[in-house]
């Protein structure tokens, strides 16, 4: 049994999701497609699931900002500190205020990145097993952010470029695990950042998926201690994780894939560094 702390996360009830508009390849064609009362259920299961090995935050969903339920966007939690994001796109602006509030009301010190696109922890991920941050980059954070977190935060930041609009933040196509395996998507990345990924994740920690297991949002997967939750994963992928050590929990978030988002964008770690 472990005695350390449940791991805290945050979330935010749909009460306002939709998709309303198009800034990633997925709510193409999707615009009032999402039924709301089938992603609210999907969204109480996720819930459930984190609940089982985690403490539940909620942040009220502002009407209007119907992208706001994504909360990993909200910024970059590290310590005590936190780094609201600036969105790229207009559409998400307004969901920053709310967020930032949150933040201060929760204690956590601001850092902002001034003028620099940035989309939190839809972009830049903690490693489980080494102080170090990945961040991706080239859909929607900005590459300057990555020297601005390194000098913030201290530790090693490792810029990876994103060249598949499909996996436009990097949490759609890696995501790091606490056993220090590394779940990913390789060809979301351009060669030097696949070269930076393999130069510090050794070959039997790389967890490289298929291209279906990616499109169903594989890699977008909240991994709290050894239970790795995710939309889907095919049988060979379940397999492989289960060999390494985790438990899979697959839960339907289909409502939320039409936004391109699905169970690690729904959801921000509080307790960072979340070392195992
Ligand atoms: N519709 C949202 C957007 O395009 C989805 C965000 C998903 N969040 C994430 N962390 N990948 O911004």
């Amino acid at each position: 049994m472990s005695t350390s702390p449940r791991p805290r996360v945050l979330m935010c009830p749909p009460a306002h999701f939709s998709v309303d508009y198009d800034i990633n390849p997925w709510m193409t064609g999707n615009r009032d497609q999402a039924d709301r009362d089938r992603a609210a259920r999907q969204w109480d299961a996720l819930r459930e699931l984190v609940a089982d090995v985690a403490e539940v935050a909620l942040i009220e969903q502002v009407p209007g900002l119907p992208d706001m339920v994504f909360t990993a966007n909200a910024g970059l939690v590290y310590r005590d500190l936190a780094v609201p994001s600036r969105f790229r796109h207009a559409e998400r602006a307004g969901e920053q205020s709310h967020f930032t509030r949150w933040f201060s009301a929760q204690r956590f010190e601001l850092g902002p990145l001034e003028g620099i696109e940035f989309e939190g922890a839809g972009d830049a991920l903690l490693d489980r097993a080494a102080p170090r941050l990945w961040f991706g980059h080239g859909h929607r954070s900005d590459a300057r952010a990555g020297d601005a977190l390194g000098a913030l935060l201290g530790i090693e930041v490792v810029p990876l470029r994103l060249v598949d609009p499909r996996f436009y933040h990097l949490d759609t196509c890696l995501c790091p695990l606490s056993g220090g395996h590394l779940l990913y998507f390789p060809a979301a990345f351009d060669p030097a950042a696949q070269a930076a990924i393999a130069a510090r994740v050794p070959q039997d920690k790389r967890i490289a998926v298929s291209e279906r297991d990616a499109l169903a949002f594989a890699c977008n997967a909240v991994n709290l201690d050894e239970v790795v939750i995710l939309n889907r994963a095919t049988p060979a992928l379940r397999a492989q994780l289960e060999a390494a050590g985790y438990r899979v929990r697959e839960t339907p978030l289909d409502e939320f894939l039409k936004a391109g988002g699905s169970a690690k964008c729904l959801t921000l770690r509080l307790d960072e560094p979340g070392l195992a």
